[in-house]
C-alpha cells in the first residue's frame, strides 16, 4: 500500500475541518472526487453545503462547450464565502486545471490550489502543511509513467450499494473531436492486484455491484502499465479475476471501444457468473465516412459485426450507446445513416451529443462544421426516434419478473426504492430501506420512457448461494 496513506495527516475525528467536492463530468471525476475524500479522511470530513467547508474542491470537467466559463462562474461564487470564512481554502481539479493550468491562477486570484488527475495524490502534502500557510499551487504535468496509487479506503459513501474502480488511465485513440486525450495523457493500465485489492476494500466496505472504469478498457492491458507478477492479463482475463472475488453480486465496464472488443470479452457475456448483460457500446455516427473522419477505426459493418458477435454470445445483453449529430461534414445521407442503424439496433438507451468543437483537437479546424440550427433538428429527431424505441424496447418486461440489486431511496417522500435489472435498466417499486444491498424480485407492471415500475415479489439475502425468501408484495 502507498505511502499516500501516511501522508495524510491524524487529526482526531473531532477536529476535522470541513471538505466540499463539487464534481462535474464522467465517472473517471466521481472517481476522483472519493479518491480526494479517502486522501483527505484524517483530516476533513465531508460535508454537504460549500457554505460549511474550510477547504472547496470544484472536479471539472472540459468535454462540452463553456465548461470554463460555468467554472469561473462557480468559483466566483465560492469566493464570497471566504469574506466569511478567511481560512476557506479553494482548490480547482480535474481536466480543466488539468488543460488550464495556472492561467486559472492568473484569471482567480481567490484560488488556492490547482491539480491536473495526477496532481490530486499530492493533496494531503499540500494541503496538511502544518501551521504554514501554503503559497498558491499548480501541478498539472502529466507524467507518463505515473500510474493510480492505491488508496487505502477507510469508510464507503453512505449506503454504497454500488463501487466504481478505475482501471485504467488516459487514452491513446485521438478521436478528432475528443479532448480526453489532451487532459488525461497517454493510457495506462492498472496492475490487477491493484485493482482486485480496491475490489476487496470495496466489497467489505459493503458494495455489492463493481463497476470497471476507463476511457476504453478494452485494451486494458495492452501496453507496457500492464504488465505485473501475473504477466499481461487482457481485458476479459481482468473480468475473470474479477468475477472470482467472493461478494461480488454484479461486475460491470464502462466504457468499450468497439474497434478493442474482442470475442475473448463478448463471451465472458455468456459464462461469467458476475457479469451482467449490458454494454455501453458508444457508436457516435451510423454513417462510415463520418467514422472515418472521427478516426474511429471502425465502420458502419464493422459495428453492426460487433454486436451480432455480442447477441450470438449473450442473446439477451442489453446496449447502450453514444451518439454525436452535427460532426463537421455530416450530410443529411450521413444523417439518414444514423438514423437507420437506430432502427437497426433498437438500443434500450441512447446519450447523444452536438458535436462541440474542443479547442485543440483536429475536427475543430475542419471545414464544413454545421450550423447549430441543424444539430439542434438532428438531436431532436435523435431523441423522438429513440423515445419510441426506448418505450417499445422497455415494454417486454411489463408482466414479467425481473431480478433488481436494490441501490437507493427513490424520489423523496414517495416511498419507492430503486435498483436495476442486471440489463440496466432503472426499477422503482414501493419498499423500505432494509432492503438496500439485496437482490429482490419485482413484478413490472409498467414501462416508463427511462425507468420500470414493479411491485417486490421475492428477495434474498445477500450471496450468491442464498435460497429464493418469498416476501409479503409491499402494499
Ligand atoms: N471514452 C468514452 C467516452 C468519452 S466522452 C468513449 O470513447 O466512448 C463521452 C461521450 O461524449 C463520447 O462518447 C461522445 O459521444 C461525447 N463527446 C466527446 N467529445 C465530444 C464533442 N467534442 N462534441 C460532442 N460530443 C462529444
Ligand atoms: Fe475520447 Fe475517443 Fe478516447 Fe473515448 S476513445 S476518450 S471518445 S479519444
Ligand atoms: Fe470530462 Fe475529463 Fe471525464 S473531460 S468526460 S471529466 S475525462
Amino acid at each position: 500500500m502507498t505511502d499516500l496513506n501516511d501522508l495524510q495527516g491524524n487529526s482526531k475525528p473531532e477536529m476535522r475541518k470541513k471538505l466540499f467536492i463539487a464534481t462535474f463530468g464522467c465517472q473517471m471525476n466521481d472517481y476522483d472526487s472519493l479518491t480526494m475524500s479517502r486522501l483527505l479522511h484524517n483530516t476533513h470530513k465531508p460535508v454537504d453545503t460549500p457554505e460549511e467547508a474550510d477547504l472547496i474542491i470544484i472536479n471539472t470537467c472540459s468535454i462540452r462547450e463553456k465548461a470554463e466559463n460555468k467554472l469561473y462562474s462557480l468559483a466566483g461564487r465560492y469566493r464570497h464565502l471566504k469574506e466569511i470564512n478567511p481560512d476557506l481554502k479553494i482548490a480547482i481539479t480535474g481536466c480543466v486545471a488539468q488543460q488550464e493550468g495556472a492561467r486559472l491562477l492568473d484569471r482567480m486570484p481567490y484560488v488556492d490550489i490547482v491539480l491536473g488527475p495526477q496532481g490530486i495524490y499530492r493533496l494531503p502534502s499540500i494541503v496538511n502543511q502544518a501551521g504554514e500557510k501554503p503559497g498558491r499551487i499548480c501541478i498539472n504535468e502529466l507524467d507518463p509513467t505515473f500510474s493510480i496509487p492505491l488508496v487505502r479506503a477507510h469508510t464507503a459513501p453512505p449506503d454504497q450499494v454500488r463501487a466504481s474502480i478505475t482501471i485504467m488511465q488516459g487514452c491513446d485513440n485521438f478521436c478528432t473531436y475528443c479532448i480526453v486525450p489532451t487532459v488525461r495523457g497517454r493510457e495506462i493500465s492498472r496492475p490487477p492486484e491493484d485493482i482486485i485489492e480496491e475490489i476487496r476494500q470495496a466489497v467489505e466496505l459493503g458494495a455489492r455491484e463493481i463497476i470497471l472504469l476507463g476511457q476504453n478498457v478494452n485494451s486494458y492491458g495492452k501496453k507496457a502499465g500492464g504488465r505485473t507478477l501475473h504477466g499481461h492479463p487482457g481485458f476479459a482475463e481482468l473480468l475473470e479475476m474479477v468475477d472470482s472475488i467472493r461478494g461480488v453480486e454484479r461486475l460491470r465496464f464502462t466504457t468499450s471501444h468497439p474497434r478493442d472488443l474482442d470475442y475473448a470479452t463478448a463471451r465472458c457475456f455468456g459464462t461469467l457468473r458476475s457479469l451482467c448483460e449490458h454494454i455501453h457500446l458508444p457508436v457516435q455516427s451510423g454513417a462510415t465516412p463520418v467514422l472515418k473522419r472521427m478516426n474511429r477505426h471502425y465502420s458502419r459493418q464493422e459495428y453492426l459485426d460487433k454486436v451480432s458477435m455480442l447477441k450470438s454470445e449473450c442473446p439477451e445483453i442489453t446496449i447502450t450507446t453514444d451518439l454525436i449529430v452535427g460532426f463537421p461534414g455530416e450530410t443529411e445521407r450521413d444523417f439518414e445513416q444514423t438514423v437507420s442503424l437506430l432502427e437497426e439496433i433498437r438500443y434500450d438507451q441512447l446519450f447523444v451529443f452536438k458535436y462541440s468543437p474542443r479547442p485543440g483537437t483536429p475536427a475543430s479546424r475542419f471545414p464544413d462544421q454545421i450550423p447549430e440550427e441543424v444539430k439542434t433538428r438532428r438531436i431532436e429527431t435523435v431523441l423522438k426516434i429513440q423515445e419510441k424505441i426506448g418505450l417499445e424496447q422497455y415494454a417486454r418486461f411489463e408482466d414479467t419478473d425481473v431480478e433488481i440489486l436494490v441501490e437507493s431511496h427513490g424520489k423523496e417522500g414517495s416511498g419507492d426504492m430503486q435498483g436495476r435489472t442486471r440489463g440496466n435498466h432503472v426499477v422503482h417499486f414501493p419498499g423500505t430501506s432494509d432492503l438496500l444491498g439485496k437482490l429482490v424480485t419485482v413484478r413490472i407492471e409498467r414501462a416508463c420512457k427511462h425507468s420500470l415500475r414493479g411491485r417486490l415479489t421475492a428477495c434474498r439475502a445477500n450471496g450468491s448461494d442464498a435460497a429464493e425468501n418469498p416476501v409479503q408484495p409491499a402494499i
